[in-house]
């Protein structure tokens, strides 16, 4: 949500930014800005729009020089999406300019503040006040420091103003008089230094810079640090001593670039027969019939003494927690309760001793997310986690957790994250069975099916001509409903929310039983359904549903098992899956659904990478 990125260095700042702005697009892409230092002083470009239609273009006309600058793409949180509100902003003197990620709470009592201390404020955003802050911060410490020659003024500027500041931040700042230095800092949303030679970079994301360094230090909540391009400082405002570990980043500029690819989305959504086997690399032990994991941290006994487990999550990976919740209590016999993790941590649930919580997030930066984690290990709970990537927040604060190895995901809409996570808590929960009642047979069974999962994924891919000719078919529909049982009702969730997220077609997601409860009201000619009808044990159940729709005329897209010939004489347009186990099924049916959206998105002439309203990685509560 909202990128940033800041260079210091030899070369040229702006095409470097500009560079790292088109990588963190998918994290906000309202408006995009850039604030170069040259010896004229601060320049600041930016514009409304998408990267290239904005400021790319404003940059070719109007070039700026200097190899110190800062830049930032935004998702907007205070004020519309304009030029005004676009970042960076300047403080009062015009020689401090700021990018910031996240959400100062108290900005309006800070604003009244400054306002009555003569400041005024172009723009409605918090971010402005922040910049306000810093800037009368600053010269009072320069006041001071004259006599004392501190060359430190900027950063204990910034630390002056952050103690002041209720809410979050990853920001950057630059100053005229300081033209070799940045000063970036963190509390809740996500910064990182990248460590070059003879240059140095921070940025919210690791895609932003991977294509020039890989050595990368992520800062810590209430980290300052000072970067120049020789050399980098971090003190943190709670402990004043940082802890500064340089990490590698474990991927590469090609893993980060959309290829062929007509879309990133695309990409991904190709990427998972590849990503399921990254799942399962090294966890499937046929000899022990079970899962194994390195990172959990839990010894057998302690995790035989699990009595409750609480999955917490938000969007896509809430839906596969509760693919995760039928596994677990399926394949483990252990009882699983699903939060939307806002609500974990606001309604005082109660846990008992021995319940874990398990967060699942691809980003590791949600703050919903990040928050019930902080609430579980705040009641005194041991809380695990399923994230994609590497080194981030929520993976440093876990007490243990698995690794998707998925790659990087940039489509805003989650696909290949969504069934990297189903994948292992498929482990997950034959490993948990494992420990209790399950038995070899069963847990073989599993692992084989997950074996196979790859080469049918691949068998879906094949059909996406025909997925697109049917998607085609209902690009019109203003209205859809998804329809799964058992353990495909999670299913039928997430195809719902992929169609509304990118093609903004209202869509809802229901269990195929439920419906004669209400919803099947809004059913006619005009509204499809698409049907999760695999050959499992809920299959003749879901049969029954089906008729009840078909009855009332609402045409009919069915996710069927290969083989089902009864299917094609009750549904208008049949997508086959290849047989496997009940349980497995949600992977399987996971891509037609994705892939069918993707081509309706499509065909309705819809931006699927960059949604309206919407932004990878939403690090605001
Ligand atoms: O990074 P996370 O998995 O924590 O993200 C959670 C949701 O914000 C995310 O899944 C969102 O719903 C996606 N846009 C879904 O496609």
């Amino acid at each position: 949500m909202c990128g940033i990125i800041g260079y210091v260095g030899k070369k040229a700042a702006a095409p470097v930014l500009l560079e790292g702005l088109r990588r963190l697009e998918y994290r906000g892409y309202d408006s995009a800005g850039v604030a170069v230092l040259n010896p004229s002083g601060l320049v600041v470009r930016k514009k409304l729009g998408k990267i290239d239609e904005g400021i790319a273009r404003l940059l070719k006309s109007r070039p700026v020089t200097g190899t110190l600058g800062i830049a930032h793409t935004r998702w907007a949180t205070h004020g519309v999406p304009s030029d005004t509100n676009c970042h960076p902003h300047l403080d009062a003197s015009g020689k401090i300019a700021v990018v910031h990620n996240g959400v100062i709470e108290n900005y309006d009592a800070l604003k009244q503040k400054l306002i009555r201390a003569g400041h005024k404020f172009k723009s409605d955003t918090d971010t402005e006040v922040l910049a306000h802050l810093i800037g009368d911060d600053y010269e009072r410490r320069r006041a001071k420091n004259a006599v004392n020659g501190d060359d430190n003024t900027l950063a204990q500027a910034v630390c002056d103003a952050l103690r002041e500041v209720i809410g979050t931040y990853g920001l950057a700042v630059i100053c005229t008089d300081f033209p070799d230095t940045m000063v970036g800092a963190r509390r809740g949303s996500p910064l990182i230094i990248g460590i070059g030679k003879e240059e140095n970079f921070v940025a919210s994301d690791a895609n932003a810079i991977v294509a020039h360094t890989k050595k990368v230090v992520y800062l810590n909540d209430y980290d300052v640090a000072t970067v120049t391009s020789e050399r980098f400082d971090v003190q943190n405002l709670g402990t004043e001593t940082a802890n500064v570990q340089i990490s590698k980043l474990e991927f590469s500029q090609e893993d980060a670039a959309r290829g062929q690819h007509a879309h990133f989305m695309l990409k991904e959504i190709y990427e998972q027969p590849q990503t399921i086997r990254n799942a399962l690399r090294g966890r499937l032990d046929f000899e022990g019939a079970t899962a194994k994991f390195g990172g959990l941290n839990m010894t057998a006994a302690e995790l035989r003494g699990i009595d409750r487990i609480v999955i917490a999550a938000s969007g896509t990976s809430w839906h596969a927690a509760l693919v995760g919740e039928y596994l677990i209590e399926d394949l483990a016999q252990l009882p699983v309760e699903v939060e939307f993790a806002h609500e974990f941590c606001y309604r005082n649930c109660p846990l008992e001793k021995n319940t874990v919580l398990l967060v699942l997030s691809q980003s590791g930066e949600t703050a919903d997310t990040l928050a019930a984690l902080r609430e579980a290990k705040r009641r005194g709970h041991r809380a695990l986690a399923i994230v994609n990537v590497v080194g981030s927040t929520i993976a440093r604060e876990s007490d243990g957790g698995i690794y998707m190895h998925a790659g990087p995901e940039i489509g805003v809409a989650s696909t290949k994250a969504f069934v990297s996570t189903i994948s292992i808590l498929t482990l997950l929960a034959v490993h948990l069975g494992r420990l209790r009642h399950l038995s070899a047979k069963r847990a073989l069974d599993v692992l084989r099916g997950l074996e196979e999962l790859p080469k049918q994924v691949e068998k879906i891919l094949a059909q996406n001509d025909a997925l697109k000719k049917v998607a085609k078919k209902y690009t019109k529909a203003e209205d859809f409903f998804f329809l799964g049982r058992g353990y495909t009702f999670p299913i039928a969730l997430e195809g719902a929310l992929k169609l509304k997220e990118i093609s903004y077609i209202h869509a809802e997601g229901y269990s195929a039983a439920e419906m004669k409860h209400g919803p099947i009201a809004l059913i006619d000619k005009s509204t499809p359904t698409v049907f999760l009808v695999p050959q499992d044990a809920m299959y003749d159940k879901t049969m029954a549903n089906l008729a009840m729709i078909r009855a009332r005329q609402g045409p009919i897209i069915a996710l069927a098992t290969e083989g089902d010939k009864a299917i094609r004489k009750v549904a208008d347009d049949v997508i086959y899956l290849a047989p496997t186990l009940d349980l497995l099924n949600p992977i399987l049916a996971s891509v037609p659904l994705q892939l069918f959206a993707y081509h309706i998105a499509v065909a309705r002439g819809c931006d699927v990478d960059k949604p309206r309203n919407l932004a990878k990685s939403v690090t605001v509560e």
